[in-house]
């Protein structure tokens, strides 16, 4: 009887160490570290030269409350982390999945948000001032745009 508790012991023990060591598995990290850019290199500079001509004048403009103008400023508090320099931020923000269609952490995603709490761009403070949307227009070029590169995308 106490040999087959000794081994009941030694099972759980051996259960015990599994479990945490697939617990302990830097999940995050995965997370973060997780490349979505799986274009060729060709693609990529050629969907950044349209990037430039359609969109990063839309993203850049504002000042302080447009996007890039807010996502740039050293106070932010936010997973998107843009410079102003495209040569950057364009390679981060497909890295970092921010073109992924229908993700409601996307760009687009974040723009087109119901909740007051999560549009982009957020309230002011100064409830007289709205900070300006994009347009219809706007938003359906970022759409297109999306769409073209997730079907360059090497599955
Ligand atoms: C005045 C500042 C401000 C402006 C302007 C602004 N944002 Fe944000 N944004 C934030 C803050 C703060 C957060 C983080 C809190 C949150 O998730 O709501 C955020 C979060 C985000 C996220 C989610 C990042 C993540 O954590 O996954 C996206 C995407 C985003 N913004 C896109 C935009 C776009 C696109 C615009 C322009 C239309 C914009 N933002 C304009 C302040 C701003």
């Amino acid at each position: 009887m106490n040999r087959w508790r000794r081994h009941l012991g030694w099972a759980l023990f051996v259960v015990g160490i599994s479990t945490l060591h697939i617990l302990s598995l830097p999940q995050s990290n995965a997370q973060e570290d997780q490349n979505f850019d799986r274009l060729t290199a060709e693609d990529r500079q050629a969907l950044q030269k349209r990037f430039a001509k359609e969109l990063w004048p839309l993203l850049t403009r504002h000042e302080r409350d447009g996007c890039v103008g807010c996502h740039a400023g050293a106070k932010i508090v936010s997973a998107l982390r843009m410079t102003g320099d495209i040569d950057k931020d364009f390679p981060m923000l497909i890295k970092q999945g921010f073109f992924i269609p229908d993700d409601a952490g996307s760009l687009l995603g974040r723009m087109l948000d119901k909740d007051p709490k999560r549009i982009m761009p957020p309230p002011a403070k100064d409830p007289k001032f709205k900070r300006p949307h994009w347009t219809a227009k706007e938003l359906a070029l970022l759409r297109a745009f999306v769409i073209d590169l997730d079907k360059r995308q090497k599955k």
